[in-house]
Order: C-alpha cells, then structure tokens, then sequence
C-alpha cells in the first residue's frame, strides 16, 4: 500500500446502530467522493456488546475495537470522535471527548436537557476543537439551492413556513418500548424528529422568536418487547405541534408526529413569499417544487430535480436525475466536517447552533405544558 503524505485524522466511532453504520459507511464514502486534506483513517470502534464492536470494527474496516467507549477516547490513534449512541449518552461522551481535546461529531438531539446543551456548547469553547451535530438532512443540495432561492429574493418578502415531520414506526401501538420512549433519554416524537425540522427551519429562514405548542402522549403503554405481554408506560409526546413567529416576521406552523401512518420520511415544508411558494418534501428529496405566479391559466408548479450543477450532486454523479439518497447526504455532512476541520469552511450546525435548537425545543415543551405562547431569547 502507497504511504499518504497528508497528516493523518483518525476516526474513532461510538455505537453501530442505525446511525453506526451510516457514519461508517459516510467516512468511507467521503474518501471515495472527495479530495481531503487528510488521510482519514477509520481507527477505533467502540459499542456497549463487545462482540458487536470487534465484528463490525472487522467487517467495516476499522483498525481496532474498544469494548469501552472510555478507552475509545483517550485511544492516542483518535482525533476525531463520532457519537451515534441513544441521545442520554451524548452528553457524557461529548463531554468527555471535548476533554481530551478530541473533535467531535454528535447525533442529534444534542443533549437531553437544555442544561446540559449549554454545558457542552460551554465545553466546546473552551476546548477551541471542530463540533458538528447529526442534522443531516440541511446538507441537501436542493436545501441549499432552497435556501440560496430564499436569500435572494426570488420568493420575495417571507410570510410563512409550514413545516412537519412525519413517520409512522410507532404508529402501531404494539411498537415496543425503546429508549426512544423515555423522557430521560430525550425521547418523543419532537426530540427525535421534530429537532430535524427545527434545524431545518432555522437554517432556511433565521431565528424563531415565539412559540405556541401543544403535545399528546398517545399511547400510555407499550409492550416491553415486540409480541410481549409485560406492558411498560410512557409520558413522552407521540405528537407535537406548535405555531411558531420567525424573527423576519414570517409566522410559521410546526408538526412532528411518529404516529402518522404512510409517512415514513416526511421532513418536508412550504416556504411563501410576497411572489412564490417553494415546497420540499424529503420522501422525494431530489426535488422542490417552485409556485411562481404566472399568466392566467398557465401557471402552476415547476418541479426542480438535483443535478451536478450544484457541486455537492457533482461530487457523486455527473448526470442530471440520477438521485443522491440519504447516505449520500450523510457523506456531505462528513465533508462539511472534514472542511471544518482544515479551516476551510464553516458549514454545519455546531454545537452552538443544536444549543439554539434545544432552547427552541424547549420553549415548545414548556409552551405546550402551560398552554401560552413562550418568548424563546427568555429560556
Ligand atoms: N441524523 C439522523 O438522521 C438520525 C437518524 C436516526 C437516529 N439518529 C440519532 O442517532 C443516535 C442513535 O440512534 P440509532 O437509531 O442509531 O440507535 P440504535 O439503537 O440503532 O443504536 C445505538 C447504538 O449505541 C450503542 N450503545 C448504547 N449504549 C452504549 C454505550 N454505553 N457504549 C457504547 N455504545 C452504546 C448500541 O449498542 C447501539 O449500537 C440517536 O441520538 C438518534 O437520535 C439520527
């Protein structure tokens, strides 16, 4: 094998779950698809089985495991470590790796509570490394044609944004318990998906200054396991929905739901402005939709499709309409990341941007408890 002259980045990688796996195969990608700076090298694995962790570390091509993520972080072959375990964790993980001067690139939600996404954003300043948080779905290219769209004017002054978040794999009541259904490990439906569509909503058109909520748990129990008898209860909200007042001026509505059955993807918003509408929904993510009016009885929406203009599509396909899909966008956030590091670009959420989005989560939950609006620069 030929020795790289790039300085090395070593990659350690915490969990192997769904989003294990995606980070993992999001790094190899990265080195397909893109020119680094580094010679990144894939060099620990860590997850709470063991076996688990030395199976995968084998089979996805990471230099060694780690049975403990501890050991993972104060590994000297990591300078980079990737978070992808049940949200409760972020925080101890996060924190530990921000103390060993270590990069770190975390899941969303950031954290469970407001007051630990402060201590980590706090953290992260006084450690001067490169955070990243897990909102994927923002490194788009058509989310940033949307946004380039917006900024320039072409939907004229901004009125609204109605924005929702969709899935249905706790549709059916017998969907067992998982962590995802404990307050204190920042379950719900607004935390795991609705933080997605806040991130998306800040990201296109700026600060939300209010909000009004109200959130419902659905289903008071659940079986422990699939097919179980043993029933185990749940406080968390299955839905959430909540009005929001953008700090442009624009008002805005919010739904997040993992109850609403034949959604499985339904990150998707309609922008309106003073000449237009822009509509997106991320089942069909290769397209927006672009309402601009026209003469009588021939206008109507013109549907755009993703092609290698825009350079984030370039890197991986050379035709138009040949589609990127999720994994995709995964590997565009690892890049993001990666150009960060270098000094060469700040695109991303950081952690001072997922604290925004706690605070803006948790103005919805207290909105939503206390039935009023809440003023978010107040929490
Ligand atoms: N960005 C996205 O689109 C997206 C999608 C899904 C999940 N997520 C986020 O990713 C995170 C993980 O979700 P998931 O769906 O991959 O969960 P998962 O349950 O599939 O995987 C979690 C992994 O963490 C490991 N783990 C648990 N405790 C551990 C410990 N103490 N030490 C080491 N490893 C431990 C588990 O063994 C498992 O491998 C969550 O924060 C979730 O919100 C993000």
């Amino acid at each position: 094998m030929r020795e790289s002259s790039l300085p090395n980045l070593g990659v350690g990688l915490i969990g192997t779950g769904f989003m294990g796996r995606a980070h993992a195969l999001a790094f190899h990608n990265a080195r397909t698809t893109f020119e680094l700076p580094f010679n990144l090298k894939l060099a620990a694995l860590a997850d709470a089985d063991a076996a688990r962790a030395e199976h995968c570390a084998q089979s996805w091509g990471f230099d060694h495991s780690h049975a403990d993520w501890q050991q993972l972080i104060s590994d000297p072959s990591v300078q980079l470590v990737a978070i992808t375990t049940p949200n409760h964790l972020h925080f101890p993980m996060a924190m530990a790796a921000l103390d060993a001067g270590k990069a770190v690139y975390c899941e969303k939600p950031l954290a469970v509570s407001l007051e630990q996404a402060r201590q980590m954003h706090r953290a992260a300043q006084s450690a001067g490394v490169v955070t990243r948080v897990g909102y994927n779905y923002q490194h788009n290219p058509m989310i940033g044609l949307a946004r380039q769209m917006i900024e320039d004017g072409e939907l004229g002054h901004i009125i609204s944004f109605q924005g929702e978040f969709s899935e249905d794999f706790m549709g059916d009541p017998q969907s067992p318990w998982s962590w995802r259904c404990e307050q204190a490990h920042a379950g719900g439906a607004l935390a795991d998906l609705g933080s997605h569509l806040l991130a998306m909503a800040r990201y296109l058109l700026g600060d939300i200054e209010a909000v009004c909520a109200d959130s419902q748990t659905v289903h008071g129990q659940r079986p422990t396991t699939r097919g179980g008898q043993e029933q185990r209860p749940i406080a968390i909200d299955d839905h959430t929905y909540a009005l929001l007042r953008f700090a442009n001026g624009a008002r805005g509505t919010f739904a997040s739901s993992w109850l609403k059955h034949g959604y499985k993807n339904h990150l998707s918003f309609e922008i309106t402005g003073t000449q237009g509408t822009l509509a997106f929904d991320q089942e069909r993510l290769n397209e927006l939709r672009i309402y601009r009016p026209g003469a009588p009885g021939r206008d109507g929406f013109q549907r755009l499709l993703a092609g290698p203009t825009q350079p984030g599509y370039a890197a991986f396909c050379p035709a138009p309409g040949h589609q990127l899909g999720y994994n995709e966008l995964k590997t565009l956030e690892v890049h993001a990341l990666i150009q960060a590091l270098c000094g060469q670009g700040n695109e991303g959420p950081d952690f001072a941007e997922a604290l925004e989005i706690e605070r803006l989560a948790t103005a919805i939950r207290i909105a939503a408890s206390e039935m009023r609006w809440v003023t978010v620069s107040d929490i």
